[in-house]
């Protein structure tokens, strides 16, 4: 559905408001009777009358993620009914801009038209929706329309990672993730660069090509090039943990563990898909997507316990255990965008530990920095967008953790902190460049949907990063 900013058309949305006087004579006995309260999310809907009601709880306590999760259900319901058009008058809510509310209703709404049923032979219902319109008044009208474009956009790039991320593994090779990222991203204008086999080892990448020698798959490296300020020295690089499939190697993982592995793209995933958020959006940022793409597999070549790899940096590691593969892959990748691509600031998304499954849940990515303020910029763009993250301890008791005994560091360390340590190993090869470090174990694909994210693939942290980027560490309130 295009969001418009315009005049009254087809459905019309109402508001009201829990502990708050009805605002027609429709809803007053449903009100009455306590059938409606007026909770977030609460719909009636009066098709004869051309009207949805539409709850939005407390409006003291309302913010931008209530907003989405109220519209998420009336975007929902408005396909349900088969409606084509719809408009709505959104008022000014205490403690929100305009900008903020018109971005997180339009948000909600567009959140409920994702689905993946490809392989279904009974699809999902088709949308029906067409145009929702906004009623603004005329001084607001361009800047509201400006907002609506940009978080359309920036939508396209979560839908984009969630089908990248919810492709089978048979289907999303390293091969096809590189060819999506040039087809998809190379009309916008992002120069796409995939590097085969031989060039990885020309660039001396011996801990990626470890992980990637189980496997029939050929490991490809995806470099995405956005220059949207050619006057600018900055950039940033993204840096996208890329197994499209981790079956632990001969640390081989339960069958529970291992059948959603394929999602353990997502940080690629979300770097492509935020590549294509910020083309769509004409970004005046320079930023630069790196993925190192491979399978982590079995097989009478794969690499093995006890193995002492060694690193494009030069570093020597010590395999404990073949299922922490992601920092292996990860390190190579790092080194690379920092010593090649040499950007001001990094930010690498990795589906990297089942402890931080354990610790933070679905719900929050953890987080681990060498830079206190870059942090600081990571977590307002976090609370902009909805895509919540939380920083983890990192100091030299956990970095000792990582010393090996025949090799320069080992790639699974005991003793707990499993996140952390993780995050740590990272750190070694970024080069002292400021960094953040995003684990999306929990957060990159739901088991059960959840308020406006569906099962599966979330998308996660496209929107965070979006925001990152637009903003840096001035991710204050935009204001209309
Ligand atoms: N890809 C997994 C982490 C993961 C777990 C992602 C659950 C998504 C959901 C990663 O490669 C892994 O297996 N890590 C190991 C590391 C350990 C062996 C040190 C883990 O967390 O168990
Ligand atoms: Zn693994
Ligand atoms: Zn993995």
């Amino acid at each position: 559905m295009k969001m418009k900013v315009g005049k009254k058309e087809g459905l019309s949305v109402i508001l009201y408001f829990k502990n708050e006087d009805c605002p027609s004579a429709d809803l007053k006995p449903m009100m009455e009777k306590e059938i409606l309260k007026g909770e977030l999310g609460e719909i009636y809907t009066l098709l004869e009358k051309e009207t949805i009601y539409l709850g939005l709880g407390e409006r003291a306590k309302l913010n931008a993620e209530k907003l989405k999760k109220a519209f998420f259900k009336l975007g929902r319901e408005l396909n349900r009914v088969k409606a084509t058009k719809a408009s709505a008058e959104i008022p000014k809510f205490e403690g929100l801009c305009i900008a903020q509310t018109h971005k997180a209703v339009a948000e909600g709404l567009l959140q409920s038209e994702y689905r993946y049923d490809k392989f279904l032979s009974e699809k999902k219902p088709a949308p029906t929706m067409e145009e929702f319109y906004f009623v603004v008044s005329e001084d607001k009208a361009k800047r509201v329309e400006e907002k609506l474009e940009e978080v359309e956009k920036m939508l396209e790039g979560v839908f984009f990672a969630r089908d990248l991320v919810n492709e089978p593994a048979m289907y999303m090779t390293p091969t096809k993730l590189a060819q999506s990222c040039v087809e998809m991203l190379s009309p916008l204008g992002v120069e796409v660069e995939v590097f085969d086999r031989k060039q990885i080892e020309e660039l001396g990448m011996k801990a990626f090509l470890a992980v990637a020698r189980g496997s029939a798959q050929e490991p490809k490296f995806i470099v995405m090039k956005w220059e949207g300020d050619k006057e600018s020295e900055e950039k940033i690089a993204l840096v996208g943990k890329g197994l499209t499939y981790d079956s632990g190697g001969y640390c081989i993982k339960p069958p529970d563990g291992m059948a959603t592995m394929h999602c353990d793209m997502g940080g690629a995933g979300s770097v492509a898909g935020v590549m294509m958020a910020v083309a769509k959006n004409k970004l005046k940022k320079n930023v630069v997507g790196v993925v190192a793409a491979c399978e982590n597999m079995i097989s009478g070549d794969a690499y093995k316990t006890g193995d002492i790899i060694r690193s494009m940096k030069g570093l020597s590691i010590e395999i404990g255990n073949t299922d922490a593969e992601g920092r292996l892959t990860l390190a190579d990748a790092l080194y690379y965008a920092a010593t090649v691509i040499k950007p001001s600031q990094i930010v690498d998304v990795a589906t990297l530990t089942g402890a931080c499954v354990m610790a933070l849940g679905s719900y929050t990515s953890g987080a681990v920095t060498n830079n206190k303020e870059m942090m600081e910029s990571i977590v307002k763009a976090s609370e902009r967008s909805g895509d919540a993250v939380w920083e983890l301890p990192a100091n030299d008791l956990y970095r000792d953790m990582l010393k090996g005994s025949f090799g320069d560091l080992k790639n699974a360390v005991k003793g707990g902190a499993g996140t952390i340590t993780a995050g740590l190993f990272l750190e070694k090869f970024v080069e002292e460049i400021p960094w953040v470090h995003l684990d999306i174990a929990g957060t990159a694909y739901l088991s059960k949907a959840y308020d406006y994210l569906p099962e599966g693939a979330t998308g996660a942290p496209v929107r965070l990063l979006y925001y990152f980027l637009k903003h840096g560490k001035d991710c204050a309130k935009e204001e209309i």
